[in-house]
């Protein structure tokens, strides 16, 4: 039966890889590397520099491939993503054929932590579904974009026996401020911390977090909003694509005990 590695790389820097995602890297028979068109480019750099680190076993190869576009007219937020999942694992159907034999293994190298707003481990689920190639896989974890955003920061995630929740921008005034104490905000492209009207709230930001280009801005959000939207905008111009993800906090450690 064919094997698939699903490896976490951490989020830019080439020395957020564990042992354990070296290791597993240098026994498959072959990486496959994600071209994602030359807006990204740099993203795909880091998978290479990666591989160049530390990929010792000469013999694997590597296989680029296109990632598929998510169409978006004509259909719901939901079906976009269903039919961009559909297309993604019959490339990847078409891939494990092609170049992993019967009993080989092949590795993706997955951005920040499998588990954490990437569909990889769906995808392959999807594919196993199909029922048209026998697979078996198994995940490496990696360092997230929520922790190197805290580490930047010098923060714990959670106020002392408090929860947190990790929400997207679409769906933060659902819950922040409100409902949780510590949001954590990921794949934001509107800017949603700048319509919460709260003189309480503090935000914690960070954009390209581990790579060279990191910029990290904290303060209060009354106070650092509008320089956040301006450094996002001039960083988003300049490389032609931004990653960025923030914390926004109310209260603090204790403010609930009697
Ligand atoms: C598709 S999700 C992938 C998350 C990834 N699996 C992880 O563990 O962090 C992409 C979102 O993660 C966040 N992100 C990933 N890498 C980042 C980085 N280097 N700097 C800032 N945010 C990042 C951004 O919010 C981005 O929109």
């Amino acid at each position: 039966m064919r094997h698939i590695y699903l490896v976490g790389i951490g989020t830019g820097n080439p020395e957020h890889l564990t042992v354990q995602a070296i290791n597993t890297l240098n026994k498959a028979d072959v990486i496959f590397i994600p071209s994602k068109g030359v807006a990204k480019a740099e993203l795909a750099d880091v998978r290479k520099d990666i591989c160049q680190r530390y990929v010792t076993n000469k013999a694997i190869r590597f296989v680029d491939y296109a990632v598929p576009v998510r169409q978006t007219a004509d259909r719901s937020y939901v079906q976009s993503v269903d039919d961009w999942h559909a297309e993604i694992s019959s490339t990847y159907e078409r891939l494990f054929q092609e170049h992993i034999s019967e009993d080989g293994s092949a590795a993706f190298l997955v951005w920040g932590d499998p588990s954490l707003y990437d569909s990889t481990i769906r995808i392959i689920e999807r594919v196993k579904a199909r029922d048209r190639v026998a697979l078996g896989y198994s995940v490496v974890p990696g360092i997230t974009s929520i922790q190197a955003l805290t580490a930047s920061h010098r923060i714990p995630l959670n106020l002392v026996g408090k929860p947190v929740q990790i929400t997207t921008g679409r769906r933060l005034a659902e819950s922040f401020p409100g409902m949780v104490e510590t949001a954590v905000v990921m794949l934001d492209g509107e800017q949603a911390f700048s319509k919460i009207d709260d003189p309480d709230a503090y935000i914690y930001w960070g954009a390209y977090l581990g790579t060279e280009d990191e910029i990290t801005i904290a303060g209060r959000l009354a106070d650092v909003s509008d320089r956040i939207m301006a450094t996002r905008a001039e960083a988003r111009a300049r490389h032609g694509w931004i990653m960025d993800i923030y914390l926004l906090r109310k209260g603090s450690d204790f403010d609930d005990q009697a």
